[in-house]
C-alpha cells in the first residue's frame, strides 16, 4: 500500500492521543496564536509539553496558559526554529520524558511584496523560517520517534501552500516547499512501514497578528514597509481576511484529530479544497491559474 492512508493503529495504548503513544507534544512558534491554541489543546490532555519560540515573553505566556489548562510539565526552549540546533535541542529536552512523541513546526513568517521587489534578506529569511524549519525540524524529530516505536510529524503550511496567489511569492515558495517535502516524507514512512506519521496544515485565514509579528521579527519598522500598487492591495486584503479569519482553536482541533487518526491533509477550512481543486482543474482543462485574492 503506497497511495494511501495508513490502515495500522501505531502505539495502540489508548491514550489520550488514540493511535500515538502518549508522550511529549513539541510546538515551535507557540508564542503565537494557532501555537498558543496548540499548546493549550495538547496540555488540556494532561500531556507534557516542549514549546519553543524566539519570542522569550510570549512563549512563557503560553506556557502559563498550557500549565493552566492542565498540562503537568512544560519545558521551555528560546530559539530560532531556523536554527538545526533549535531542532535538536528540542528533541533533546523530551530525552527524560520518553522521547517526542507529536511534534507541530508551526513557526512562521509572512511579508508581503512583489516577486522581482521584495527584498532579497526579506525573501530569503522567510525561506529559512518557513521552509528550513520544517525541514530542520523533521529531520531531528523522526529518527527519534523511530527510536521511540510511535510519533506523528505535523507541518503548518497554508493555503498558500496549495495555491498561488499574488503579493506573496517568498511565502508562497516556502509553503509549497513544505507541503512537497511533507508528502515525500509520508510516502517515505508508509513504504517503510514506520510507526511514525506526517500531516500537512494547510489552514485559509486565521484570526492573528502575523504580518506585523513578522515585520517586527525581521526588524522592519512598518514605517518604512512602504507597499505600492498591487503589493499594498494584497497585503490589504490579507490583513482585512486575517482580522475577520478562523479562530485558532479551529486550526488546533484538527491537528488533534489527524494525530489521532494519522490522516494526512489537515485542511481546517473546506474553502481551502475548494480552491486547490479549482486549481487543479484549470490545471488539466489548461486554463490561467486561480487568483483567490
Ligand atoms: N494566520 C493565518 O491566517 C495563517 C494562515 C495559514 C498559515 N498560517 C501559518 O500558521 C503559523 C502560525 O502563524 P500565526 O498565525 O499563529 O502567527 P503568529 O505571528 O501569531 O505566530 C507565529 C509565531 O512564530 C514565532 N516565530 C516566527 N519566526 C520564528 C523563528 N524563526 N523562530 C522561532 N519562532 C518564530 C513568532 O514569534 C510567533 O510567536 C505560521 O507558520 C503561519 O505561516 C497562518
Amino acid at each position: 500500500m503506497t497511495d494511501q492512508e495508513p490502515d495500522r493503529q501505531d502505539g495502540q495504548d489508548g491514550g489520550v492521543l488514540g493511535r500515538v503513544a502518549d508522550g511529549p507534544v513539541v510546538v515551535t512558534g507557540a508564542g503565537g496564536t494557532i501555537g498558543t491554541a496548540l499548546a493549550v489543546t495538547f496540555g488540556s490532555l494532561g500531556l507534557r509539553l516542549v514549546l519553543s519560540d524566539y519570542d522569550e515573553g510570549g512563549v512563557a505566556v503560553t506556557g502559563a496558559q498550557a500549565m493552566a489548562a492542565g498540562a503537568p510539565e512544560v519545558r521551555i526552549v528560546v530559539g530560532d526554529a531556523a536554527d538545526p540546533e533549535v531542532a535538536t535541542t528540542l528533541v533533546d529536552a523530551c530525552a527524560d520524558w520518553g522521547g517526542p512523541a507529536v511534534a507541530v513546526f508551526n513557526a512562521g513568517i509572512f511579508v508581503a511584496g512583489l516577486v522581482w521587489e521584495q527584498p532579497i534578506d526579506v525573501w530569503r529569511r522567510q525561506v529559512e523560517v518557513d521552509y528550513w524549519g520544517p525541514v530542520h525540524g523533521v529531520r531531528a524529530m523522526v529518527p527519534a520517534m523511530l527510536e521511540r516505536g510511535s510519533g506523528h510529524v505535523v507541518a503548518v503550511s497554508s493555503g498558500a501552500g496549495l495555491v498561488a496567489t499574488p503579493g506573496m511569492g517568498a511565502y508562497v515558495s516556502a509553503k509549497h516547499a513544505v507541503v512537497g517535502m511533507m508528502e515525500s516524507l509520508h510516502h517515505e514512512l508508509v513504504r517503510l512501514d514506520a510507526p511514525v506519521r506526517a500531516s500537512v496544515v494547510c489552514p485559509g485565514l486565521v484570526l492573528s497578528n502575523l504580518s506585523d509579528n513578522s515585520l517586527q521579527a525581521l526588524d522592519v519598522d512598518p514605517e518604512d514597509h512602504e507597499l505600492a500598487g498591487v503589493a499594498a492591495e494584497v497585503d490589504a486584503t490579507i490583513r482585512a481576511g486575517v482580522d475577520a479569519g478562523a479562530p485558532a482553536q479551529t486550526v488546533a482541533d484538527a491537528v488533534l484529530s489527524a494525530v489521532r487518526d494519522g490522516s494526512f491533509w489537515v485542511l481546517p477550512q473546506p474553502e481551502v479544497a475548494l480552491g486547490a481543486l479549482d486549481r487543479y482543474r484549470r490545471l488539466a482543462e489548461g486554463g490561467p491559474p486561480v487568483d483567490l485574492l
